[in-house]
């Protein structure tokens, strides 16, 4: 019997931050416009603390516009002309697909937008009124990766070990860039800690490294959408605020040796009219000597998904019984569906009960432009089975299948566990998979 139990799941990275050197921006304050008024106190507070991180003064991961002044707020908006700014906040904010900021605003402070943008957001005079700095620090990403003792950073990335960059073009709005390369791993290295080296933060979106059986070719860039292999699996993701995860001490994550592939899907936002060249990719810290627990990335859900042509809130369920003897220690799950999917979650089932247990993972309103890895530490026992739903609104008129086009859909939690391949049923295990049909 395992004795040990991870007294967290992913640790965040909290490092590095202030040792980051980059987007070394004045500290501009703000609030002194044209017409002399400034933001009321308790909104420039939310927006110091919730969206200057991008919507800077010097925007970062292509935010259309500053939200750094009174005068910024009631500008017309980027993508509606005839609309101020302040509608399109109080709007986003409660978007139940796109909001702002992607991990929603609490409550109270949902109150504070709700009631100033009800109030026809008006502007504040006097010396009591609040303003809104660019705090440098708060914008910089994790650059640095400090790796425990016996593991070294290696940098994973198609522009590792080289000056290639990707060019993004000038005003290219959303740019989804897939870069293939061969593993340069031997079997029995693992990962022990991961964060992204964000290069151009101006244009960066988000980025996720999978892992590949299929050959994409080397050195191959193409077009993501509709061009994923079907068995690509969530390694490590990066959205603004994610500064990288640690895994427990006696825990490392398998990687593919030299015989797999990585597929680094990166997310461009480029709102200004300037190219940028990037080379972004995944630090990881590296041990030559396994760790005592190998977990792996393991895939769960559906595969059998076929959603009527304008239908809302369709439910796909794929089931999973999965072969483990032992406890199985889950680190975190990562939702992936596409464009149409709205809400995922995975429940546990005690021995076959149909009593449910607290769910494994809960997304209840999804985003593709959001997928994040939501750390866990649940212990699964022997027995246990699994149940993913995956929620879909078709706005479209055909039925949609499963496929790896953006056309058609996908059902998948990538789960994080040890040991490696324990969530695996019949003929899964290779594979790391755990599909079935619905218990
Ligand atoms: C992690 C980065 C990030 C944070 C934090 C963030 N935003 Fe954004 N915001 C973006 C990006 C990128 C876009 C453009 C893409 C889109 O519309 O989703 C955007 C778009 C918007 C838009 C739409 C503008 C238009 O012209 O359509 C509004 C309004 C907005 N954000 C408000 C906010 C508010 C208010 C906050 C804080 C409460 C916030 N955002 C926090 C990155 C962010």
């Amino acid at each position: 019997m395992r004795t040990t139990q991870p007294r967290h799941g992913l640790a965040p990275l909290l490092v590095a931050l202030a040792a980051a050197g980059c987007g070394n921006e004045p500290a501009a304050t703000v609030d002194t416009t044209t017409s002399g008024l400034s933001l009321p106190t308790d909104v420039a507070r939310v927006l110091q603390t919730r969206c200057v991180t991008c919507h800077s003064a010097t925007t970062m991961y292509g935010a259309p516009m500053a939200l750094t002044t009174y005068a910024a707020t009631q500008a017309m908006a980027a993508s509606t002309p005839t609309r101020p700014v302040w509608q399109l906040m109080g709007e986003r904010v409660h978007d139940p697909v796109r909001p702002m900021p992607a991990t929603r605003l609490p409550d109270d402070e949902l109150a504070i937008i709700d009631r100033w943008v009800a109030a026809g957001a008006p502007g504040c005079t006097g010396s009591s009124c609040g303003t809104v700095t660019t705090d440098p620090t708060a914008t910089s990403p994790a650059s640095r990766l400090p790796c425990a003792p016996g593991s070294r950073a290696v940098f994973v990335s198609h522009a590792a070990g080289s000056t290639n960059r990707f060019r993004v073009p000038g005003a290219s709005g959303n740019v989804n860039k897939c870069f293939a390369f061969r593993s340069s791993f031997r079997a029995g290295q693992q990962a022990t800690a991961f964060a992204a080296r964000v290069d151009q933060s101006r244009v960066l979106h988000h980025l996720i490294l999978f892992a590949t059986d299929a050959q994409p070719g080397a050195g191959e860039v193409f077009d993501c959408d509709g061009n994923m292999p079907r068995d690509a699996r969530f390694i490590a993701g990066w959205a603004p605020g994610n500064e990288g995860s640690v895994l427990p001490q006696d825990v490392g994550l398998e990687l593919p040796d030299s015989t797999g592939w990585f597929i680094l899907q990166v997310h461009y936002w480029n709102t200004t009219p300037d190219v940028a060249d990037d080379g972004s990719g995944m630090e990881m810290c590296i041990t030559d000597t396994p760790r005592l627990h190998a977990a792996s990335v393991h895939t769960l859900g559906s595969l059998n998904l076929a959603i009527p042509p304008r239908a809302q809130g369709v439910e796909v369920v794929g089931g999973c019984t999965p072969e483990n003897t032992e406890p199985v220690h889950v680190l975190g799950s990562t939702a992936h569906m596409h464009r149409l999917g709205v809400a995922m979650r995975t429940e546990v089932f005690r021995g076959g009960n149909t009593a449910r247990m607290e769910p494994l993972m809960d997304v209840p309103s999804y985003s593709f432009d959001s997928q994040v890895s939501h750390p866990s530490e649940m212990v699964l026992m022997p027995g246990d089975t699994l149940r993913t739903t995956c929620r879909y609104n078709n706005t479209t008129n055909q039925t949609v299948y499963f496929g790896e086009r953006t056309e058609d859909e996908m059902c998948f939690n990538f789960v994080l566990a040890w040991p490696a391949g324990s969530l695996s049923n019949a003929g899964g295990r290779a594979a790391r998979r755990c599909i079935g049909r619905a218990p």
